[in-house]
């Protein structure tokens, strides 16, 4: 089904133009693959789409939109997977949801199961059509939450539930062919207007004219949509990205200054609390990404020398709040 790789990689050599990367990406149809797949699109590479579901991953790519892509339920992964020169894991049952025990394991279970799944077919992959490279999200979960410490991609991890989601969820990706580039990205807060924890809390702020979540001294370790698609663009295209990388803006706040800077931005006055509870009230336990957090500096992409977009959270907002970005 899927000769493209062959053709991209003997093109290498003799003409430029052709030289699109075919990249196979998982949750896709999410908040940070839908960015990620308009950029791809835009910048010509071949995108292969995997769902659970291909009826919703056509509403999210039109044909008209996105002429050429590729949108395989899971038993055409195997097809799609090999012959990709790079593979982008983002799957995952979203967390920001209230936690029963059910909830709990699918939360471990989706992100276990289709990483070991897509691991298991790049490895599976006929030598010269295996993947070159498995970008694999995780998140600064691993670290645990601490309003003192400070992490890098060489602390350890920690001792809660989320931690080790990440542990295993990293674990799963580690069992990629060694001959493989596995880039695994603990991703921070992803700030962006259409989706993720940010997107729920506008209303909050609106309703209790938005002052700090929790005490405010929690630590918010966030990234502009924007940037982490360009960490992960990055990740495809350069050899030096690999191992672990973290997803997060250079300036991580305490919550209390990403709620003045909101509430600066929206116009909203910042005195009123926005209590635990109506925070529970809208990400239910997963809350916990927010009311309990960790200060994560991203070293590795610095010493990699990527350039960020938006290195202070009242930029990223701004550019958000006002539909710019
Ligand atoms: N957004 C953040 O702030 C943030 C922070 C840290 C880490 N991350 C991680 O980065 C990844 C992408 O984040 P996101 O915000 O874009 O996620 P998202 O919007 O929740 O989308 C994740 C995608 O995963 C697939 N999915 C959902 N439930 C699933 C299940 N039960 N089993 C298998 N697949 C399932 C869906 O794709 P299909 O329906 O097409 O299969 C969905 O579009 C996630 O793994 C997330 O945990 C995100």
């Amino acid at each position: 089904m899927m000769t493209g790789r062959r053709k991209s990689v003997a093109n290498r050599t003799s003409n430029h133009e052709e030289t699109q990367m075919i990249v196979s990406i998982t949750g896709a149809t999410g908040f940070v693959g839908r960015r990620l797949v308009q950029r791809l699109h835009q910048d010509k590479y071949c995108v292969r789409v995997l769902t659970r579901s291909k009826s919703k991953a056509q509403l999210v790519f039109p044909v008209r939109e996105f002429p050429g892509i590729v949108i395989a339920e899971e038993p055409d992964w195997k097809n799609c997977i090999e012959g990709s020169n790079a593979v982008v894991n983002l799957a995952g049952l979203p967390i920001s949801t209230r936690w029963s025990s059910e909830v709990k394991k699918e939360i471990m279970e989706s992100r276990i199961n289709t990483t070991s799944k897509v691991v298991a077919l790049i490895n599976a992959s006929q030598d010269d059509l295996r993947p070159l490279v498995l970008v694999s999200a995780t998140a600064v979960g691993y670290y645990g939450s601490s309003e003192t410490e400070v992490f890098d991609e060489r602390s350890s991890s920690g001792n809660d539930y989320l931690a080790k989601v990440c542990r295993e969820w990293e674990g799963s990706a580690l069992k990629v062919d060694k001959n493989v580039r596995l880039a695994r990205i603990r991703i921070g807060v992803v700030l962006g207007k259409e989706g993720g924890a940010l997107a729920k809390m506008i209303p909050l702020f609106m309703m209790f004219a938005g002052g700090p979540l929790g005490s405010g001294n929690q630590w918010f370790s966030w990234i502009h949509l924007d940037d982490i698609v360009n960490l992960i663009c990055e990740a495809l295209s350069n050899p030096s990205y690999k191992g672990v990388i973290n997803g997060t803006a250079p300036n991580p706040v305490r919550l209390k200054e990403m709620c003045e800077q909101m509430g600066n931005i929206m116009g909203r006055p910042s005195w009123l609390p926005v209590p635990d509870f109506a925070l529970k009230a809208v990400l239910g336990e997963g809350a916990s990404i927010v009311l309990e957090g960790q200060k994560v500096l991203p070293a590795r992409a610095k010493e990699l020398g990527f350039s960020f977009k938006y290195s202070y959270v009242k930029d990223a907002l701004k550019a958000i709040l006002s539909g710019e970005s």
